[in-house]
Parts: C-alpha cells; structure tokens; sequence
C-alpha cells in the first residue's frame, strides 16, 4: 500500500482519478446523500466510469465500483481493466478517500483473475491518494476461481 499526492500521480492515473472525481456527480444516491464515483482505466487506455445507483429498497441499489466494472466487462469484454480509481463526496464536496466494500473487492478480485492481471486500486482523496497494487492485496485469504477448478 503506497501513499501519495494526487500531483504524483503519473500520466495515466491523474486523469482516471479525475474521471473517479467527475463521475460522483452521476451517482444517484437520493437515500445516502453519499455519492460514489469509479473510474477504470483499460488496457488500451479507455476509461470507463460509474457511480452508486440507490433504489428505494435499499438492497437493490449498486456500488460505484460494481457499476463501473459490471458495465467494462460488458461493453469492453476482451480488454483488460488495468486500474479502478475510486472517488467519493456529499453535499457536492468531495470527502477523504474511502475504500471498497467487501463486495465489491469481490468483484474486483474476479476482474484481476479474468484477464489474469492486477487491478491497481486507488483510493482517492481530495489531496492525496492511497494506492493498493492488486485487489488480491485487499482480500486476504480469498476465494476466487482456482478454487471452483476442480469442480467444474
Ligand atoms: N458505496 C459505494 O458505491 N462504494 C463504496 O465503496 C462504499 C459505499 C455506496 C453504496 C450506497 O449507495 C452508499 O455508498 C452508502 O453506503
């Protein structure tokens, strides 16, 4: 895990955390009032971005991050997701970096294992960023597909 200032950021990871910022303004989170932004950078350079959608029975809803990697793997099958930028704010004011759900490192960790590479995770706040090298280094002792292998 590596801390740095959002101006460290290389050429790449600047904008996609920029994109993580921009795409809290999409989120619709009329229960919440907090507002997620995501952003996945692929391996061909294109950002994908989503936000938490709400719904009135709450479970129902989504988070920013399953939203964005749900719809690259859709849209964008064939291309790797590289890195996912995260970003959150309430009250139209971006807050200190928030980390994912266990759900959604999930989710994540099945991205990384699809296209058999990591998925950098940054975890932006307004001035600095937290950046984590792979979604394995978020779920200890997980459960991914080797472990369905032999069963299949
Ligand atoms: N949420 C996300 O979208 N991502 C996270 O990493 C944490 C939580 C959403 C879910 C819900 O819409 C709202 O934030 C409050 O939990």
């Amino acid at each position: 895990m590596l801390r740095c200032l959002l101006s460290e950021l290389n050429d790449d990871l600047q904008p996609l955390a920029a994109a993580a910022v921009k795409a809290t303004e999409q989120s619709y989170a009329p229960y919440s009032g907090f507002h997620v932004g995501a952003a996945a950078l692929l391996e061909n350079g294109m950002i994908v971005t989503g936000s938490n959608q709400e719904n009135a029975a709450y479970p129902s809803g989504l988070c920013a991050e399953r939203v964005t990697l749900f719809h690259a793997g859709h849209q964008y099958p064939d291309i790797p997701v590289m890195a996912l930028a995260i970003a959150a704010a309430t009250k139209g004011e971006q807050v200190e970096s928030i980390s994912p759900c266990g759900a959604c490192r999930q989710v994540l960790l099945e991205t990384e294992q699809r296209y058999g590479k990591p998925v950098k995770v940054l975890l932006c706040g307004r001035k600095d960023v937290i950046i984590a090298e792979s979604a394995e280094s978020l779920l200890p002792l997980c459960f991914g597909t080797n472990d369905l292998k032999n069963h299949r």
